[in-house]
């Protein structure tokens, strides 16, 4: 099978480290790709969001399945665009109404209040509403959740302690904060508690198969602190999300989610990502995405054990029936080195080197580019991941940072505590 998956990152990286694997995989496209996705396939100048662009290549090389990485075709419309134009592509991912579980924070809590799923309670305000914006503020507790509607390259969220600071940044979003996707803000009640990543592949048939769960690290800083960056590790499995946390996750959530996708007449095939939040013991939905998380899918993918192959195009056909997702016992660890500065602004084009140091530990390149000289150098803020397998969290988490450790390149940056916490649990 001839396979084009979409996307640039880690997360595309292994994707594409398991596709390739399969023996039916005769041929993959990366669009476009990195320094390190050749090693996996062909990677291919294309936009993802180009749409008629891909059609042309689809048609050029006989593509017959279409791997969505990254939410913006999805967001875009892809599914749409090829079941128009294109009905015989098999595509993973959902089209554009069912892509607003991520696109639309306000279209995703009436989702989930219209199918009973459990998470904080919350309301939406626009300008015009905005006095009833501060009024409700004012009825909640600290610290207050301000979340921009739309798509805000994972910004849009802000955590307040103060009511007045959060009334001044709720009439900042509806001024135009993050432009258009904060025209509407949900407001939420805050929930404590610790989070997981739970992703579920569905056929829109009913059928569903929930791959192993991870727990990733978004902050830039130790301890948990600083910026928000895209993610800088991920550990799976994750302790505290034993079989009777997944139990209450199944039923109460993913149940009730791919049901509610069915009912609202939502045709949604591809993966659901859900992320949790366990409060005392009870699983809630802080969000949804719709595609697999980055970095969680560098420590997901190397513990799916079964062909993932089959099992995507079974998904995109709408018949998963009783198909195996197999999990590898084992742990897996990934650590991420990013460039000094990021998740601000920071230097490209700096040589990698160090790679053969990695020993077993899998390295998946993100920003990663070859130069005009084919030489490996940093293209973006997160530069490679690194994953490894143990017994336990402790000796998987080693092996990645020795293999970050042996990676060079100038202004490297990593977090020495990624599954601490973890640990001590
Ligand atoms: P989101 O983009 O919705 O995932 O939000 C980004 C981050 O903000 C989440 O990963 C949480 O750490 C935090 N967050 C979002 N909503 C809440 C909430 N209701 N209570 C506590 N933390 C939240
Ligand atoms: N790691 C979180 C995300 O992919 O959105």
């Amino acid at each position: 099978m001839t396979i084009l998956l979409l996307g640039s990152g880690g997360r595309e990286s292994a994707l594409a480290w398991k596709i390739s694997q399969s023996p039916k995989c005769s041929h993959l496209f990366i669009a476009p790709g990195n320094g390190g996705t050749g090693a996996y396939g062909t990677n291919v100048a294309l936009s993802p969001v180009d749409f008629p662009a891909i059609e042309d290549f689809c048609r050029e090389r006989g593509v017959e399945m279409i791997v969505v990485g990254n939410e913006d075709p999805l967001v875009a419309g892809i599914r749409d665009y090829f079941a128009e134009r294109m009905p015989e592509m098999l595509l993973v991912g959902p089209g554009k109404v069912g892509a607003a579980l991520e696109g639309s924070k306000d279209f995703a809590k009436q989702f989930m209040a219209r199918h009973g799923i459990p998470t904080a309670a919350y309301r939406s305000f626009t300008a015009e509403t905005v006095d009833d914006g501060c009024r409700f503020l004012e009825s909640l507790k600290a610290p207050y959740v301000l979340k921009a509607d739309g798509l805000a390259a994972g910004k849009g969220v802000l955590i307040i302690s103060e009511l007045e600071e959060a009334k001044a940044s709720l009439r900042e979003m509806l001024g135009g904060m993050f432009g258009k996707a904060s025209a509407t803000v949900v407001i939420e009640e805050f929930l404590s508690g610790i989070e997981c990543s739970v992703f579920v592949l569905t056929d829109g048939a009913g059928n569903y198969r929930i791959l192993p769960v991870a727990k990733d690290y978004k902050r830039i800083g130790e301890g948990d602190t600083g910026l928000n960056t895209g993610g800088m590790g991920a550990v799976s499995p994750v302790p505290f999300a034993n079989a009777e946390f997944m139990e209450k996750v199944e039923q109460r959530i993913v149940k009730p989610t791919v049901s509610g996708l069915i009912a609202d007449g939502i045709d949604y095939r591809g993966f659901i990502f859900l992320g949790l939040i366990n409060v005392e013991g009870e699983p809630m939905v802080i969000e949804y995405n719709v595609r697999m998380g980055d970095p969680e899918t560098e420590a997901v993918m190397p513990r799916v054990a079964s062909d993932l192959l089959p099992l995507l195009v079974a998904a995109a056909k709408g018949n998963l029936g009783d198909l195996e997702l197999a999990e590898d016992p084992r742990t897996a660890v990934t650590v991420m080195a990013v460039s000094g500065g990021y998740p601000g602004s920071y230097a490209k084009g700096k040589a990698i080197s160090g790679l053969d140091g990695a020993g077993e530990s899998l390295l998946f390149h993100a920003g990663t580019a070859l130069n005009a000289d084919g030489q490996l150098v940093t293209s973006g803020g997160r530069v490679i991941a690194a994953t490894s397998y143990g017994p336990d969290i402790a000796s998987a988490a080693a092996k990645s940072f020795k293999a970050i450790e042996a990676l060079d390149f100038e202004g490297k940056y990593y977090r020495r505590d990624i599954a601490r916490d973890l640990q001590a649990l």
